[in-house]
């Protein structure tokens, strides 16, 4: 008797447990973010405003906005690539702030041609400047199912993760001249669009717009951060994301997706740096 009891009341904390962790940061595609472009092409699938799809046609693409801005925070989403041929097609999702002196914190995935490998393209740019680009081919096929693609943006470092996988960590190096985003509050944002030009190796691939639309999915938006209101921002209390690190395996977890997947690093571009890389990446 009493040990059965115990076990139960053992499950119902477990299961107590579980819940909260699932749901306190679950976000809601009604609630937290506003289709802003796209003309219909953006649209929210259920409810409960858990999945959300974004289309590309000839005339146009989409995209949604976050409600809220935010001066640090951690923003994570599930997404389902355009399948097939998706050449010319780019699908994001970011932190920005707006101005001529923006900052911005970048997931971009350029699509391929069918049966060749997505680019996951990643930057940081801080006040206007970007330039620090890392691209990632990714361990598995992007448009077959959801995969959770997660920044971490803190006053130490901005952690790019992949299904919890780091892959990218930028730090604040301050302390030797280099600008770290830390005064703009940024929104978050994700569209689809056509960059026929940029993203298949300088327009080598044409946008094949006979399977237009092109459509991408986005599942459990998950962000939450430091809010921006009236000019300052206010942290949730005990978050972990503030004051997360790369510890030991972390960092081996970095070198070893990088070492395997990394497909360009501007901190080994001599032909684009002749005077030498950036000093951030020395
Ligand atoms: C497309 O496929 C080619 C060849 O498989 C690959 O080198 C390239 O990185 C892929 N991605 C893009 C965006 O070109």
């Amino acid at each position: 008797m009493k040990s059965s009891c115990g076990t139960k009341f053992a499950f119902l904390v477990l299961f107590l447990f579980a819940a909260q962790s699932v749901c306190v940061y679950a976000g809601s595609f009604h609630k937290d973010v506003q289709i802003h472009w796209g003309d219909g092409r953006g649209k929210v699938l259920d409810n409960e405003g858990r999945l959300l799809s974004l289309s590309l046609d000839k005339s146009s693409g989409s995209g949604f906005q976050s409600n809220q801005e935010f001066l640090y925070g951690r923003a994570e989403v599930q997404m389902k690539l355009v399948p097939g041929n998706s050449a010319g097609t780019v699908t994001t999702f970011y932190l920005k702030s707006p101005g001529t002196t923006w900052d911005e914190i970048d997931f971009e995935f350029l699509g391929n041609l069918t049966g060749h490998p997505y680019i996951l393209h990643t930057n940081v740019y801080t006040k206007g400047s970007g330039d620090k680009e890392q691209q990632f081919h990714l361990w598995f096929d992007p448009t077959a199912g959801f995969h959770s693609y997660c920044i971490t943006w803190n006053p130490q470092r901005i952690i790019f993760t992949v299904d919890d996988i780091p892959i990218r960590e930028f730090k604040n190096s301050e302390s030797i001249g280099i600008p770290f985003p830390k005064n703009q509050p940024m929104r978050l944002y994700a569209s689809l669009w056509e960059a026929e030009h940029w993203a298949t190796r300088g327009g080598l691939e044409k946008t094949d717009w006979t399977k237009a639309p092109f459509t991408a999915f986005y599942r459990n938006y998950n962000v939450e951060g430091c809010v921006w209101a009236n000019g300052r921002s206010s942290c949730p209390a005990n978050s972990a994301w503030f004051t997360k690190t790369l510890d030991k395996a972390g960092m081996d977890e970095v070198k070893r997706v990088q070492g395997k997947y990394m497909v360009y690093n501007y901190c080994t571009d001599k032909k684009r740096f002749p005077q030498g890389v950036p000093s951030v990446c020395t």
